[in-house]
């Protein structure tokens, strides 16, 4: 069995120089930006200087380990290891783009079924969440645990919007008008990893969003649960759509999104 605590030690460095990428580039007006899915989904010189980065770190230290990362897929089919590394190198392109500074750095461990380790880094407010499985989830060093809110009225949510909003009416655009007037504050910060990040830290009272992958959430997924808070996936045809806070404020978004799809909506 791998000694997670050292494998901790070593996420924790390659985050830190992938950080110092994209520091180096930030705001850098030469830096090469292309499109994927749509005209508004990028992918820059960055994110694939840093996905170079984290990929030879892995392969270098766990070269029989499976890779799945956002800008160049799944690793080698050869390699049947229990072990997969999730990758997404820089979580929020668009802001990173933009010279916006919320962007991060996530990175997951599975083994088998089970997320195992999880990081996401953000270098330019420089804050580091951790979680191991079953000890907990940290920043910066200090203990995390999700916000202890009941009411949506007293909370601050985050959420984003797909890609495909253009041209997919399930867009999410019907649940944030219905949700904005019932909330203390809505944030759209453009990093879904650093989202839930900040959910595990009761930063954020809770999170919703749709069509996401699992690159934007492996890691995220694993903060929340370490630090006592509950994750619901919704929408099995919508890639990975999801609900994340404490258990009440879960329920409380949960029953708002349902209202919308069956009162407002009439879907089934
Ligand atoms: C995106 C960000 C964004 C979310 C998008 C993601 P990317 O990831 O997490 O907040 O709304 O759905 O795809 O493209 O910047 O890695
Ligand atoms: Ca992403
Ligand atoms: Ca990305």
């Amino acid at each position: 069995m791998l000694d997670l605590d050292l494998a901790l030690e070593k996420v924790k460095k390659w985050v830190k120089e992938a950080g110092d990428i994209q520091k180096e580039y930030f705001r850098k007006k030469s830096i090469l930006i292309n499109t994927k899915s749509t005209g508004i989904d990028l992918v820059t010189e960055v994110d694939e200087l840093c996905e170079k980065h984290m990929l030879d770190s892995i392969k270098e230290n766990y070269p029989l380990h499976g890779i799945l990362s956002e800008e160049s897929g799944k690793s080698d089919t050869n390699i049947t290891s229990d072990y997969l590394w999730i990758v997404d190198p820089v979580d929020g392109t668009t802001n990173y783009a933009q010279g916006l500074p919320i962007f991060a750095i996530s990175i997951a461990l599975k083994y088998k079924d089970e997320t195992i380790l999880g990081v996401v880094y953000c270098p330019i407010v420089d804050q580091l969440f951790e979680a191991v499985k079953g000890k907990g989830a940290y920043l910066n060093g200090e203990k995390i645990t999700i916000g202890n809110k009941r009411d949506l009225s007293e909370c601050v949510l985050a959420t984003g919007f797909p890609y495909d909003r253009a041209v997919h009416k399930d867009n999410n655009a019907n649940y944030f008008a219905h949700l904005v007037p019932m909330v203390r504050g809505l944030r759209r910060m453009g990093s879904a990893a650093y989202d839930l990040a900040n959910v595990a830290a009761g930063s954020l009272d809770g999170f919703w969003e749709i069509n996401l992958s699992l690159w934007d959430i492996a890691a995220g997924e694993l903060l929340i649960e370490e630090a006592g808070g509950k994750i619901v996936y919704l929408k099995e045809k919508r890639g990975i759509s999801l609900v994340a806070g404490n258990e009440a404020i879960c329920q409380k978004i949960l029953d708002q999104i349902e209202y919308v799809d069956k009162i407002i909506y009439k879907t089934p």
